[in-house]
């Protein structure tokens, strides 16, 4: 049987590998794919062990800058991402490495029917989660892309770097006022229950969407504070599906219908 897998470390908490049994009974797929803790001090050791047997893996923190490193060739995405989640080996037996995180981002938010093209999207966060979703938000359109950080000098770093793929500005959060169509959270703060430095004046009561990359049984302190100012909401769980369809996608070359998979990994979340 064709074997898969995510690394990461810590890894028990992941729900790649129910989410990827689905799409393999949904299709048809006879697979396996198990969550793997690989070590701290020897990622690339344990990644090429896999691959003397195993077909494709998924990549988990911290690991996506190593798997970058040890990719033998990389879309362009996890190119300009500099990050990897997927590796694919490919049929002369090198590695494939793809960052499926952006795409995963956009398709879940064209799937709740939130407008990209010609909006004005707040992107809260600099680090690793938001590089990776850049490129493909850019690639929608936008009026207007304003990445705000606590650190303000990483997000003008990240403005500089890939100003030249569309309407990229930098902003600090105490800067930031005019409403927005769509507020993606990108920061690690839902992680530890806190919310970034807002002003209230960035939603527009029943039009701004928030959207919170991170996602939890309750809602984050980031969508709770914005459904208290009137906008729709959403976690980030349709994400995690959406970039783990992408995935099944590049291994087995069939795409699977990730409604269903998203309303199981909802009910068993609640
Ligand atoms: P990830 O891979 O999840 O992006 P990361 O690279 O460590 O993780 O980046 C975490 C991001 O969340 C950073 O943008 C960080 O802001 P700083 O660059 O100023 O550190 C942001 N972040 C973490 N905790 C936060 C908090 N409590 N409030 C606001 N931003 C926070």
């Amino acid at each position: 049987m064709d074997r898969y897998g995510v690394f990461g470390n810590p890894i028990g908490h992941s729900k790649s590998p129910q989410i990827h049994a689905l799409f393999a009974a949904q299709t048809g797929h006879a697979l396996c794919y198990e969550a793997l803790l690989a070590p701290l001090d020897d990622f690339p050791g344990f990644a090429r062990a896999f691959f003397r047997d195993g077909q494709g893996a998924n990549v988990t923190v911290p690991f996506k800058e190593q798997a970058y490193g040890m990719a033998d060739q990389l879309t362009e995405r996890a190119r300009r991402a500099g990050a990897v989640n997927t590796l694919k080996k490919l049929e002369d037996g090198r590695l494939l490495g793809d960052n499926t995180d952006g795409a995963g981002l956009v398709s879940d938010l064209l799937n709740a029917g939130v407008a990209l093209r010609g909006q004005r999207i707040l992107l809260l966060g600099a680090g690793g989660a938001v590089r990776g979703v850049l490129e493909p938000l850019l690639a929608q359109k936008p009026a207007a892309l304003i990445v705000a950080n606590r650190t303000p000098s990483k997000a003008e770093q990240l403005a500089q770097e890939f100003g030249a793929l569309g309407p990229l500005s930098a902003s600090a959060f105490a800067d930031l006022a005019e409403p927005v169509d769509l507020i993606i959270n990108g920061t690690s703060a839902s992680l530890g229950g806190e919310l970034p430095p807002l002003a209230d004046s960035l939603i527009r009561p029943g039009q701004t969407f928030c959207y919170d990359m991170m996602y939890a049984a309750t809602p984050t302190a980031f969508c709770q504070w914005a459904a208290a100012l009137g906008a729709n909401t959403r976690d980030g769980l349709g994400m995690l599906v959406e970039q783990a369809a992408e995935a099944f996608e590049l291994w087995r070359g069939v795409r699977p219908d990730t409604a269903p998979v998203l309303a199981e990994m909802r009910r068993q979340l609640s």
